[in-house]
Formats: structure tokens, C-alpha cells, sequence
């Protein structure tokens, strides 16, 4: 039997990057799967190509900007493969130019931030939750980011909202567990999705590399993965917790890299 055999998910955000690894790895690993994405041709193309593999699979339009939009995934969910048993809230922007530091960060971006990162994660969860129930249980998985547990120069909507999205995940599982839904969050460092490496110049990219513990970056199967293990039931006994999916970059001291450079000249002198 396959890890995911006879579950049914809706994967938002699942025309690119993240979403798609987890879409495609859990249709792989038995799910029906349904992949909404604002980007509709990329989530058709996305299911065309899980069909051509073997694997179920329907691409929608999904804003996750819009509580309508939201419900509209739900239910198609619902009504194509009859359930709904796993959720991955994926969605979410990120916007270098507008969100910056609070003194200077522009408040409709804070509002447009918290809305499709944050309240997204809610709405779906608010309309899966009785379909889960229905069905006897299901996992939700949400995906924040390493941003939500350190402070930063700038970004502080992207970063309060996926706090929120952490924090939100423990309210879901305190909520909801007695019902047989669990809550997880996936907290990805960098990873090189199209959408990371067509923002970041190499230079970006290689600050990144020197404060991993890892010689190598994070690719998009590396959170795949870890969404199809919170889908299956191998991970039935864990719920409200945030699996950092980082390379070890936030986990040391975070002087470390530059302290070896000192060791190193020492050594040499
Ligand atoms: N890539 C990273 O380094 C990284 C790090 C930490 C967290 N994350 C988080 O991972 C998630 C996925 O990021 P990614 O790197 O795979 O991005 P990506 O840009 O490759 O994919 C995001 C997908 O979401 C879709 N999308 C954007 N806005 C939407 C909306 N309003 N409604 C519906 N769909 C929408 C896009 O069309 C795209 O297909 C995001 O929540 C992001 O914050 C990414």
C-alpha cells in the first residue's frame, strides 16, 4: 500500500515550486489530489501531468485572496472525489519592494500580506474542518517559514504572518485533534523554487550557502516530502508542531560561519 493509498487533498498554491513538489509526490504516493493555484493553466498542466504518470489529479482557480474563492476549492474537492481528508494551505507572497521595515513598510501591503498568508490558512481550514469531521479525521498542513521565529532587517508583514500561520497551526490541533484532525506546519529556510531563484542574484544565494550546515541548498522536494509524511498516517501521534525544513541554517550559533574563518586564519598564523 502506498503512504497517502485513498486519501483525497487539496494543495493550494500547487502550480509551482512547493505546492507542485507536494502535489506530485502526493498523487505518487496514492492521493487523489486537487491543485488550485491562481495561475489555472499551471495547475491543469500540473494534473495533466500527474494523469499522464498514473496518478489523480484536477487543476482549478484558486485566489487565496478571496474567502468565495477558498470555499469554491473546498467544495469542488468535496464534490469531484467525494472528501476531503488532507489540506495544504501552501499559499503565500512575499514582496520585497513594499514590505519593509515597520517604520517604512506600506500598510496596505501589511493588510494584502496577512490576508493571503495568514487568513487563507483559517478559511481553508474553517471550511475543510466539517468535512473532515465527516469523513473521521484528516491532516491540515500549513506551510510558514523560517522567517516566523527570527527577527529580520525588513519583511515584517511576511514574517508576522507566517508567525501566524505557526501559531495558528497549535490552535487548529488544540481545536480539533478530539475530532481526528491533526495540524502541522512546515517551516521551509531558502529553497530554490523558481520563484526563489528568479528573486535572488547569486550573491543572495551565497550568503544563504554560508550559514547552512549543509553544503547545498533546499530544493522543493525536500518540503514534498515532509508534506506527504504529515499527509500519511505515519505521522498519526504528531499534531500542533512546525517541522523546520532548513538545512540546519537556523540551528547553530549564527556566528558559527564566521568564527570558523577566524579558527582558520588562527590556525594558520
Ligand atoms: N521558496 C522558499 O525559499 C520559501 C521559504 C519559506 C517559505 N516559503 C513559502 O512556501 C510557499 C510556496 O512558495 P514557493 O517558493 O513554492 O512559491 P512559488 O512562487 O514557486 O509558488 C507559489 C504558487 O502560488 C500561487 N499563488 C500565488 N498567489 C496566489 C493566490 N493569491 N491564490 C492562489 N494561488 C496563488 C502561484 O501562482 C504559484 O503557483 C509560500 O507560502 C512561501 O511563503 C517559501
Amino acid at each position: 500500500m502506498r503512504r497517502v493509498e485513498g486519501k483525497v487533498a487539496l494543495v493550494t498554491g500547487g502550480a509551482s515550486g512547493i505546492g507542485l513538489s507536494a502535489a506530485t509526490l502526493l498523487a505518487r504516493e496514492g492521493a487523489k489530489v486537487v491543485i488550485a493555484d491562481f495561475n489555472v493553466e499551471g495547475a491543469k498542466e500540473a494534473a495533466a501531468k500527474i494523469k499522464q504518470q498514473g496518478g489523480e489529479a484536477a487543476g482549478i482557480f484558486l485566489d487565496a485572496g478571496n474567502e468565495e474563492s477558498i470555499k469554491a476549492a473546498v467544495d469542488f474537492t468535496v464534490e469531484h472525489y467525494g472528501t476531503i481528508t488532507v489540506l495544504f494551505n501552501n499559499v503565500g507572497l512575499t514582496n520585497l519592494h513594499k514590505d519593509l521595515d515597520v517604520v517604512n513598510i506600506d500598510l496596505d501591503e501589511w493588510d494584502r500580506l496577512m490576508n493571503v498568508n495568514a487568513k487563507s490558512v483559517l478559511l481553508g481550514s474553517r471550511f475543510a474542518i466539517p468535512h473532515m469531521i465527516k469523513a473521521g479525521g484528516g491532516s491540515i498542513i500549513n506551510t510558514t517559514s523560517m522567517a516566523a521565529f527570527a527577527g529580520d532587517s525588513t519583511r515584517s508583514a511576511y514574517g508576522a504572518s507566517k508567525a501566524a500561520v505557526a501559531n495558528l497551526t497549535r490552535y487548529i490541533a488544540a481545536q480539533y485533534g478530539k475530532d481526528g484532525i491533526r495540524c502541522n506546519a512546515v517551516a521551509p529556510g531558502l529553497i530554490l523554487t523558481p520563484a526563489a531563484k528568479n528573486n535572488m542574484p547569486q550573491e543572495v544565494l551565497d550568503i544563504f550557502a554560508k550559514f547552512n550546515a549543509l553544503p547545498y541548498h533546499g530544493e522543493a522536494d525536500d518540503i514534498g516530502y515532509t508534506v506527504v509524511f504529515l499527509a500519511s498516517d505515519e505521522s498519526k501521534f504528531i499534531t500542533g508542531q512546525t517541522i523546520q525544513v532548513e538545512g540546519g541554517h537556523y540551528m547553530a550559533n549564527p556566528s558559527i560561519a564566521d568564527f570558523n574563518q577566524f579558527l582558520e586564519k588562527a590556525r594558520n598564523q
